[in-house]
């Protein structure tokens, strides 16, 4: 990276087709996925948010940032390639947000407890057990990495109105 540029990135917003789309299994961790990882970091820190897909960077390959804490806590930063969910458990509604949709904040049910694996920045495999709101990011991310938006496990009618009030705030923006 070079020393003037900006590590944070732009997010991309609901409507750009990246987020639609399955993202690439990463084959090897290379210095590119090295760097795009720190600089998702940065840019979920400072939006702020407790997790990361890099589809929502505009890149679209099989990259999650979780950080439960925002930033507080060193040991809560988890960065994993080619998650996937093994196991599911339970079940648990939570009012939930996504950077990539902004303003919307919609009651989604997930499971309570996931086990997921993935790859490390050492190319390591890791199991990674995890609970209630971790469970819940871990959830949303993977389903970013297989172009999913959480408003997609939403009824049809709630859909089709957070697509009416997406279209307003657009309309606003453009007239502004
Ligand atoms: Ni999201």
């Amino acid at each position: 990276m070079e020393d003037n540029e900006d590590p944070i990135l732009e997010i991309v917003t609901i409507g750009d087709p990246i987020l639609n789309r399955k993202a690439d299994k990463i084959r090897n961790i290379d210095q590119h996925v090295c760097d795009l990882a720190q600089r998702m970091v940065k840019t979920m820190h400072s939006a702020p948010g407790v997790g990361l897909a890099a589809p929502q960077v505009n890149q679209s390959i099989q990259l999650i940032t979780v950080d439960i804490s925002l930033g507080e806590n060193n040991t809560d930063l988890i960065v994993l390639a080619n998650p996937e969910i093994l196991q599911k458990e339970g079940e648990t509604v939570l009012e939930e947000g996504c950077l990539s949709v902004p303003g919307i904040n919609e009651k989604v049910t997930r499971p309570y407890r996931v086990v997921v694996k993935g790859i490390d920045l050492d190319g390591k495999e890791k199991i990674i057990e995890a609970e209630d709101l971790l469970a819940r990011i871990f959830c949303h991310e993977v389903d970013h990495i297989n172009g999913k938006l959480f408003i997609e496990h939403l009824s049809h009618l709630k859909k089709s109105l957070i697509r009416k009030k997406l279209q307003k705030q657009q309309n606003e923006d453009i007239r502004e």
